[in-house]
């Protein structure tokens, strides 16, 4: 039996992917090993959204080159996204590398990693798959707050995203079955579920398409969620990514009605501008997306925005980039991640378009929305100060372990003295007597 070490890029899919992948490792007898350094088999799962991920894990194995001399035992795998875009040029490029498994194949890696045990260098597992993978649904014990991937793939094609190349057609799993993995985690101390899928409103409808019972009155995610919030135990329901050209009435009317689905909606934007819309193939207008947020802010007392956005998509111009500025400060974001355009070899915009708006010029927008932001969630917090907030209960604040910290419905970091007999996973109410951009801060109300 063999020590592991998974290191995880990029987003929350690839979290749970490797999540579930130490439990398989698991069932076959191998552990978790204290540190990268001490492993025995070292296993990247990395992320191709951006070329600075890409860069990052091929710096990082590049330099494991020296160790893997030292030790030839040492399995070293490079799985998840760069693993399906690139395969086998991969091990042209890092040929100390043992094996090489895309995002489909992940179940297969506790027999690769044996073979590679027993001798074997250079495998190469890219295959993709029209099923879901098997296998994948364990999950660490005792978790207060658990991630359950509900779809896999993306359809929607949008002309800079790798993401419909590295993870493939959209795949989603039966409710019964996320239900019953729910119920396990709810059964077992969790309270909170982040349902994951990268475009999570279209769950279940390629399904319904290929029966011919497709109606885009209705949402099969709404159905789902209607069936997560009946599971006794659980207390708070997320979920990312939604995608706007989805969002219609019925998944309007769950998400802003369930009382256990957060009032926090990661909804990307990507960018203000109708003309940069059209050319990302977005599907939406500004005003589209602006009414969808509308919709759901009309029908709640208090809800917190975040979003994504690209700045130097080929051609913006200052209007685009004030156009995105402007949807910004009309929508108030809690929270934004901000990218520089990259270029991701095969995707359309890639072939069509030249990545043509200065590095320069993308930092510098970058910058001004991030000031933007935290200009704006500063004094925006600052509409907790005397409310009373439920808090699900994290543990100790690692920066100051007499604080202990947690998450409001909305997503807010809370800071607060802990209360004798407090234990993570406990729903406490709050109340706030100050803020920073990012935290808010008060005392327990005792119940
Ligand atoms: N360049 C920059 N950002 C990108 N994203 C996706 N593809 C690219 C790209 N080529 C961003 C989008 C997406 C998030 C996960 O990553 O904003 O929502
Ligand atoms: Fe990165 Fe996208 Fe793959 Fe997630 S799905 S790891 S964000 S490329």
């Amino acid at each position: 039996m063999a020590s592991f070490f998974i290191r995880t890029y990029g987003c929350q899919m690839n979290e749970r992917d490797s999540e579930a992948l130490a439990c398989l490792l698991e069932a076959r007898g191998h552990t978790p090993a204290a540190s990268e350094e001490t492993a025995d088999i070292l296993l990247f799962n990395t992320c191709s959204v951006r070329d600075q991920a890409e860069r990052k894990v091929v710096g990082k194995v590049g330099l494991l080159k020296r160790l893997k001399q030292k030790r030839p035992d040492l399995v070293l795998g490079i799985i998840g996204c760069m693993a399906q875009n690139h395969g086998r040029a991969l091990l042209d490029e890092l040929p100390h590398v043992d094996l090489v498994v895309g995002t489909d194949c992940l179940p297969q890696i506790p027999d690769l990693v044996e073979e590679c045990l027993n001798g074997t260098h250079g495998l190469v597992a890219t295959d993709t798959s029209a099923e879901l993978p098997v296998g994948l649904g364990g999950h660490r014990a005792g978790q207060r707050s658990a991630f359950v991937s509900v779809m896999r793939g993306c359809n929607q094609f949008c002309s800079y995203c790798i993401v419909p190349y590295t993870r493939g057609r959209e795949k989603s799993r039966p409710v019964a079955e996320i239900v019953a993995e729910i119920e396990r985690l709810a059964a077992s101390g969790t309270r909170e579920v982040c349902l994951l899928g990268q475009n999570i409103t279209a769950y279940g409808i390629a399904e319904t398409r290929r029966e011919g019972t497709r109606d885009p009155e209705k949402s099969p995610f709404a159905d789902l969620l209607r069936a997560v919030h009946d599971i006794p135990g659980l207390e708070r329901i997320r979920f990312t990514s939604p995608h706007v050209k989805f969002m219609n009435d019925a998944f309007i009317e769950a998400i802003t009605s369930l009382p256990k689905v957060c009032k926090s909606f990661h909804v990307p934007l990507q960018s203000g501008s109708d003309r940069i819309l059209d050319m990302m193939r977005r599907g939406y207008t500004a005003a589209e997306y602006l009414d969808r947020i509308q919709r759901i802010r009309e029908r709640l007392d208090d809800v917190a925005f975040s979003t994504d956005i690209i700045v130097g998509f080929p051609t913006e111009t200052p209007e685009d980039f004030a156009a995105t500025r402007d949807v910004m400060a009309t929508v108030g974001y809690d929270m934004a991640y901000i990218f520089r355009y990259s270029v991701r070899t095969g995707t359309k915009a890639a072939d069509t378009l030249a990545d043509e708006v200065p590095e320069e010029v993308k930092m510098e927008r970058n910058q001004l929305l991030l000031d933007d932001l935290d200009r704006r969630v500063a004094v925006a917090n600052r509409r907790y100060v005397g409310r009373a907030v439920e808090v699900l209960v994290e543990g100790p604040s690692k920066r100051n372990a007499e604080r202990w910290t947690g998450r409001s419905d909305t997503n807010k970091v809370v800071l607060f003295p802990p209360a004798p007999g407090l234990a993570p996973g406990d729903l406490v109410t709050v109340r706030i007597e100050r803020t920073t951009s990012h935290s808010l801060f008060g005392e327990i109300v005792p119940s």
